[in-house]
Order: C-alpha cells, then structure tokens, then sequence
C-alpha cells in the first residue's frame, strides 16, 4: 500500500521505516528542511538500534523517501498517518497546534478517499476534531475516515515493538476504513484489536498511565522495604510471579523518565478532570515518582555530606539504556542539584553526551570509555542501566576511586556482589552495604 506519514521525529521515523520494511511504499514527510536533508543522506538524527541499517535497506530497495512536500505526499498515499508531536504545554495539556495545521494541510490537498490515521497521543476526542476540521477544509464531495491507531514504541526497542507487537489497536467508525487498516496490518491480522475511535485514544493514555502506575508502586513499595529492612528485588520477585501482576515493570529505581510517561500521566489526569473525572490516583503516581528523585539526591547529598570540590563520577544519562533521549532523564535533575553545590561532576554514557552537554556544558563528558569519570572519584552513582554499567569490572573500578562508594539508582548490581568487591554501597528498597 501506498502511505504517508506526516511528522518524522521518534515516531513517524520508526513507523514508515517499519511499514516499508513489511513492503510498504512510504513518504516520511516533515517540514524540517534539515532533517530531511539529513535522512536522504543516510544520516539518522536520533539513535535507535537497528533503525539506520532498516531506513538504508529501504531506501535502496526503492521503498521508503523522505519528503518536505505534504501535497505530493497526500496525493501519493492511500493511508497519511499524522505523527506529529504533540508537546506539553504549561498546564500540562497537550499542545495539538501541529495536529490542527496538519490536518488542514492534509483535507487542502486531499484528491480522493484516504484514511488519516492518528498516530501522535492524543487527548481522547481529538479525531473528532481532526475530522472537523478535515471536513472544513477539503473540496466538497471527496470522502475520508479519521482512524486512531496509538503507538506503544519504546525507545531503544522499537524495532522489536513493531515487529512482534503485543496488539494493534485500531479506533475506526466505517468499515471502508476497517479493512484498509486490517490490509495495511495483515502480517500481523491476528494481533488487531478494532475499538471505536474514542476508546482506542484513552487505550494508549490509559496504557501508559499503568504502566507508570506500577513503576511508582513499587518505587512506593521500596521507600518501605528501607524502612523496615525488608528487599524490595525480593517483595517485586514475589508479587511479581501472581499472574495476575506479572514481573514487568516492577523495578524499583529513581523513578520514570523519557518523552512519554511523565506527560502522558500529566495529559491523562487533565484529560479526565476536564471530563468531570478527579483521577486523584495519577496525580500520586507522580508525586510518588517526584518524590523517588528527590529522595535519591538526597541519598548523595547525605553520604558526601559536604558537595562541593567532590569528584562525582555519574554512569549513564539517558533516560533509560539504548536511547540517547534525555527528556525528563532523572540525570538532569542530579546533575542540576549537585552542581548548584559545587559538586565537580564527570559524566559517561554512549550516546547522550551531546544532548547533555547543551544543557550542562561545565561538567566533563565521556562517550568511550566508561571507567573514565572514575579516576579519583569520590563517588560512583549510577543513573542508567546500560549493559556496560552492568558489566563493570569492580576490582577495576574499586582501584581507580578515591573512595570505594556507589549509589545506584538502577540496583545494578546486588548488595552481596558489592559487600564481597569491598564497596560501600547505597540502592533503592535494599539495606545499604557498609563497606570496610
Ligand atoms: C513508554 C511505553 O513503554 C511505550 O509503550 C510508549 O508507547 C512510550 O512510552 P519508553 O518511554 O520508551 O516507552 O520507555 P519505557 O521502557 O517504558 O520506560 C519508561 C521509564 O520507566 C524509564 O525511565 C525507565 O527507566 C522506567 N522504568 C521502567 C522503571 O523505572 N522501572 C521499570 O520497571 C520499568
């Protein structure tokens, strides 16, 4: 089939190439010249694994271009996915100026029946109003249907996402538009799930919030486990294994980050308040989540008890492993609040460096070698859970600081490991390790 996608950030990106992959012809469109730019030359601007290879083997086969020209794009496609951001604003809502201005680019140029398929998260009623104003703005007499169809994509596993999805959701009100939606998706017929379009809009806002909702709780769970000496890896093991819980998304840690939880929280809680609904309960998955950041800065803040002049070493600034994203990364926070004391920080990570360094240019960045920030260190405090984190060699690393301490945001590692390596060492929900 032939398809557009308007909008090439994380999202349309990850989609068209993996439509095209399946056999697709895609357009990925956006009105950046130098992004487009950009993708026609083989370069990626974000880093997903495997998406670069995956937009390569496309472009050659002749079955995936990137475009400014919305008009030829709406012209050539059967199916134009809008996927476009949908950033938070001040009150927390979400800003849909990019999905008005689409949507009447799109009914300007529109030549005959088309689906137009709401990829970006949305407040729930928002195809409505894309099909409003679709309608206001096309030539009189060429029909369409506006379709929901929320991505689930996590950074750093997309691929993997699209390719064995856990479902599909479809929001359609015509059958005209059901079928397209089941041709477009047949390799994958029996992961479909058809709702109207509505519920499919709070499927993903309500999918999200879950999810977060299940991450504060055992971030919850943990600040008791310290308190009562009890080992919130154990407590998220036990409860985990109910079927009825099941063990993902039970890690304790510094709390979630990234591009989609924390505004969807935020997005679904004003969502509902506006429809008469106080969702009291998100607005504690986030305080929870605020809470679990403050907490750990202040886990540092105390076992250096003095910040400044310290030689802080902090492994990993992504958000979470295999993303270079930083937005809402809990890295920034901790950064932000110990160099406001004075605190001397080296950073690692592989490749959220350059991010980073736009928004705190004085601390001294590492992307190769992760053993680097640990010369000298006073401290050693692990914020994202990268594979070579987890691999570190702690004879290697116990040599090389000054004083043998971690604080792991992530629980890396397991407090017996860290007693026998000679660490001092503070995690989330376990008994601290003393040290020598
Ligand atoms: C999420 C959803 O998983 C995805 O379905 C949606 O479409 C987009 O938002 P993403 O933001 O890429 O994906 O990351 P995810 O892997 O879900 O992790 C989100 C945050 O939660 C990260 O900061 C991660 O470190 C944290 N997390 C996750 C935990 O703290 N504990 C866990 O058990 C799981």
């Amino acid at each position: 089939m032939r398809i557009a996608i308007v909008g090439s950030g994380y999202v349309g990106l990850v989609t068209g190439t993996c439509f095209s992959d399946i056999g697709h012809e895609v357009i990925c469109i956006d009105n950046d010249p130098a992004k487009i730019e950009a993708l026609e030359q083989g370069e990626v601007p974000i880093y997903e694994p495997g998406l670069k290879e995956m937009i390569a083997k496309n472009v050659t086969a002749g079955r995936l271009a990137f475009s400014m020209d919305i008009k030829a794009g709406v012209k050539f496609a059967e199916v134009i996915f809008i996927a476009v951001n949908t950033p938070r604003m001040p009150s927390g809502e979400a800003n849909l100026k990019y999905v008005e201005a689409v949507s009447r680019e799109i009914a300007q140029h529109m030549n005959g029946y088309k689906v137009i398929v709401e990829k970006s998260t949305v407040p729930v009623n928002t195809s409505r109003k894309i099909f409003k104003t679709v309608s206001k703005y096309i030539k009189h007499g060429i029909e369409f249907d506006v379709v929901s169809n929320p991505e689930f994509l996590r950074e750093g596993s997309a691929l993997l996402d699209v390719s064995i999805p856990d479902r599909i959701v479809v929001g359609a009100g015509s059958d005209r538009a059901r079928k397209i939606m089941a041709e477009l998706y047949k390799e994958f017929k029996d992961k479909i799930l058809f709702t109207d379009v509505n519920s499919a809009e709070l499927i993903k806002h309500a999918a999200n919030s879950f999810l977060a909702m299940k991450i504060s709780y055992i971030n919850a769970v943990a600040q008791v486990c310290e308190l009562s000496g009890a080992d919130v890896e154990e407590v998220a093991r036990g409860i985990g294994l109910d079927s009825r819980i099941g063990t993902k998304f039970l890690r304790a840690g510094v709390g979630f980050g990234g591009s989609c939880f924390p505004k969807d929280v935020d997005a679904f809680e004003r969502i509902s308040r506006n429809l008469g609904y106080d969702f009291n309960l998100l607005r504690e998955v986030q305080a929870i989540n605020k809470l679990q950041r403050a907490q750990f800065i202040k886990k540092i803040k105390d076992q250096l008890w003095v910040v400044q002049d310290k030689k802080i070493a902090i492994l990993g600034l992504a958000f979470k492993p295999d993303t270079d994203d930083i937005r809402e990364a809990p890295a920034a926070d901790i950064i932000k609040a110990l160099g406001e004391e004075g605190g001397d920080i080296y950073a690692w990570d592989p490749q959220a460096v350059s991010k980073m360094r736009q928004l705190y240019p004085d601390v001294t960045y590492f992307e190769k070698d992760v053993y680097a920030p640990l010369q000298d260190a006073d401290v050693c405090i692990i914020v994202t859970e990268w594979e070579d984190v987890c691999n570190l060699d702690l004879a290697r690393v116990r040599e090389l600081m000054k004083y043998p301490l971690i604080i792991d945001g992530r629980n890396a590692f397991t407090p017996a490991k860290m007693a026998r390596a000679g660490f001092e060492y503070i995690s989330i929900g376990r008994a601290p390790v003393k040290g020598k």
